[in-house]
């Protein structure tokens, strides 16, 4: 009954984090400030959650296209950004998903699962991209759609606007900027929408991962076509009513992610002293550093109570690596501690 390639598959992993610090998954490590947790619980307990939450969320995408400073009909919501994804997998043309290698794995996932062919293009050593090489597997490979991650997950680095110009102006399918991490390298690229150019966002980075809120950005014909393929009701009421309201009070968000960037950058000053540590400049909210041995050092911070990201089994340029989230400057300086300890 199940598809042979879907029982292949291994299932996407959540680590046990339970009792660690959790420096895994790119979350903001901060709460809400006790006011504003109270005034968001009073805007929750109004929600009418016996009825169906509003289907065109009309009034929340003219908030998120205003802060965005696009139109309304140009933003489509999805049930975290993963579902979009899956959206515009499903909605395109059936060419190849082209993706550089490494990048976040859901492009690769979701295309499998509809059965859509994928083509990776190497980056350098570096984790830098080759725009040229790029275009030319898009053109070998026929591809229909392309997804860059700016800045790229796991890597953390932004590649040139250039490059990803150079794309945009040569590339006649589907590219997809993907910003997940735009909050941490404030560099945006909604100026280069175009028919056959979308941008990404989510807010799961920037303290809302329990929300479940992803936007996508494009053009509004393009926009009205995807939204045939979105769920009915697919983002629920308590997130519509909590991103309607966080929304007004963004400005707290804002300092939360200027003090990760603060911190990434203490952090990977810190790593770069300490002898063993190959760190790889960030612009995201979490940093990627090579070690000796992964697993021990994996191993090692989980035994100091520190949870992180073990990328060693991906291989090649991800060999011996670890990602580490930013977290508040108490968990950062934990991280700090073990791996000194380790590494003497
Ligand atoms: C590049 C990138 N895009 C999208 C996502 C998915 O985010 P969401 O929580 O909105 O589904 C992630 C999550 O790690 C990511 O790294």
């Amino acid at each position: 009954m199940i598809r042979n390639d879907i029982k292949a598959l291994t299932a996407y992993h959540v680590a046990d984090s339970g009792g660690l610090i959790k420096l895994d998954a790119m979350e903001n490590p901060f709460t809400l400030p006790d006011a504003l947790q109270k005034s968001w619980a009073e805007q929750l307990a109004q929600v009418d959650i016996n009825r169906y939450p509003d289907a065109d969320m009309l009034a929340l995408r003219k908030k998120i296209a205003t802060q965005a400073g696009v139109e309304t009909g140009q933003v489509l919501l999805g049930n975290g950004s993963d579902e979009i994804i899956q959206m515009l997998l499903l909605a395109t043309n059936p060419g190849t998903c082209v993706v550089p290698a490494p990048t976040f794995v859901m492009y690769d996932l979701i295309s499998h699962w509809l059965k859509r062919p994928v083509a990776t293009v190497p980056l350098g050593k570096d984790f830098s991209l080759n725009a040229e090489m790029l275009l030319q597997v898009c053109a070998r490979e026929k591809a229909g759609i392309v997804f860059l991650a700016c800045p790229n997950n796991p890597t953390g680095n932004l590649w040139p606007e250039e490059a990803i110009r150079q794309i945009a102006s040569n590339f006649n399918g589907l590219l997809i900027i993907d910003e997940a991490y735009g909050p941490f390298s404030e560099r945006t690229h909604t100026h280069l929408i175009a028919e056959n150019v979308m941008v990404l966002r989510t807010f799961s980075k920037l303290g809302w991962a329990g929300l479940r809120l992803g936007y996508l950005i494009g053009d509004a014909e393009s926009i009205s076509h995807l939204n045939k393929v979105r769920m009915p009701y697919n983002v629920n009421a308590l997130t519509q009513a909590s991103a309607s309201f966080l929304l007004d009070h963004f400005a707290v968000f804002e300092q939360q992610a200027a003090e990760i960037r603060a911190e990434r950058e203490r952090v990977t000053a810190a790593f770069a002293e300490v002898e063993g540590i190959q760190v790889f400049p960030s612009q995201a909210n979490f940093i990627l550093i090579r070690v000796a041995d992964a697993e021990v050092v994996f191993d090692g911070l989980k035994a100091a109570g520190i949870l992180v990201k073990n990328m060693n089994g991906v291989g090649g340029l991800l060999a011996e690596c670890l990602r580490i989230t930013i977290g508040t400057k108490d968990e950062n300086d934990a991280v700090l501690t073990a791996i000194r300890e380790m590494m003497v």
